[in-house]
């Protein structure tokens, strides 16, 4: 069994550090290790071109415009059993690499995406993609904070998972954490966080657990969240109502509190967002959304050709030209 390690934090920092004290618990439980500093990689900017998600969608393959090491960070992801990912808190979020590493996994690494893909190639009578991207994976978040602005961090770290649908073990963060490996009570949760990940990656790995019929598997060991389904404590809502969503997996339905707290009780009342079918780490949520999108898609290749739109977008490009970047003149 094999556990990586990413930091998004300085060079041996705390996040570094801290990712390594929950990497020794992992080892000393049996699991192979290996850590990535991912700053030392060069990870670019997601540009927006959406060159993955016709190339899924169209069969052509996984496709990245920007020549980098994230296609290589991916697969040293795919290749691990288990996950764990620490990260600084900037902004009361997640910090700006992470982001990018978000946005990097988004649509190009979708599993009901590469399903499509990989059903199309085999149609096409081309080998299919690598199963072992189908395996389930055991994944985990900590945020490690100088101060406690924290609030929206959980959140922003899980949402990593949601593209390829992967099981979250642990999400926590730890405030006020600048002296963090004097702290013993939190170098003590880090390494169980490293304990609890060797623990789910053995039951996928004995349990032969793939993505495709593991929607309804819950390795979750955190504490118990708002949203029945994702177990996050981060919602939306709606001026002036108890109406809300959920901002992780995407589930609506009215915030209401009970003896364990506020939770958010969902409500198919309001729509397909209302049914946990719809949540967006399933495979039914996927196939739901990526329909919805297909359509959209669909109507602006159309547009392309409309005279009326051609005129709008001329216009608006004629009010007024970008000013060119200082170090790139
Ligand atoms: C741009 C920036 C924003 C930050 N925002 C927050 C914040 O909102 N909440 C917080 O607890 N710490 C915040 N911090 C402190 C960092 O979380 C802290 O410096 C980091 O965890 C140190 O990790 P390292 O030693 O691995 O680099 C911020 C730091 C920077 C540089």
């Amino acid at each position: 069994m094999k556990i990586l390690g990413l930091s998004c934090g300085t060079k041996n920092g705390n996040n570094d550090t801290m990712c390594r004290v929950a990497l020794e618990a992992a080892r000393d439980a049996g699991a192979e290790i290996e850590f990535i500093h991912v700053f030392d990689w060069d990870i670019k900017f997601c540009s927006g071109c959406v060159a993955c998600s016709r190339g899924l969608v169209m069969g052509k393959g996984m496709i990245c415009t920007q020549k980098d090491d994230y296609a290589a960070l991916y697969q040293k992801m795919v290749d691990a059993d288990g996950v764990l990912i620490v990260d600084p808190i900037y902004e009361s979020g997640g910090s700006g690499l992470f982001h990018v590493l978000c946005d990097r996994m988004g649509p190009g690494h979708d599993t009901g995406m590469l399903m499509m893909l990989d059903g199309k190639l085999k149609e096409q009578g081309k080998e299919g993609l690598n199963p072992r991207i189908f395996m389930q994976k055991a994944i985990s978040f900590v945020g490690i904070g100088g101060s406690d602005w924290a609030c929206r961090v959980e959140t922003d770290h899980a949402m990593l998972a949601m593209s390829p649908g992967w099981k979250v073990v642990d999400n926590d963060f730890f405030s006020w954490s600048k002296d963090v490996i004097m702290q013993e009570d939190k170098v003590a949760r880090m390494q169980e966080i490293g304990r609890n990940l060797v623990e789910a990656a053995q039951y996928i790995i004995d349990n032969h657990v793939m993505i495709p019929g593991s929607e309804n598997l819950d390795l979750w060991k955190g504490k118990k969240g708002g949203c029945p389904h994702c177990h996050s404590n981060n919602f939306y809502i709606f001026p002036g109502t108890n109406h809300a969503v959920c901002e992780l997996c995407g589930l609506e339905g009215h915030l209401e509190i009970g003896e364990e707290g506020v939770t958010l009780v969902n409500d198919p009342s309001l729509g397909e967002n209302g049914t946990i079918e719809h949540c967006h780490d399933l495979l039914s949520g996927k196939a739901a959304h990526g329909k919805d999108i297909f359509e959209n898609e669909g109507r602006l290749m159309n547009l392309f050709k409309d005279p009326e739109f051609k005129a709008r977008k001329q216009h608006y490009t004629d009010v007024v030209a970008p000013t060119p970047a200082p170090s790139k003149q």
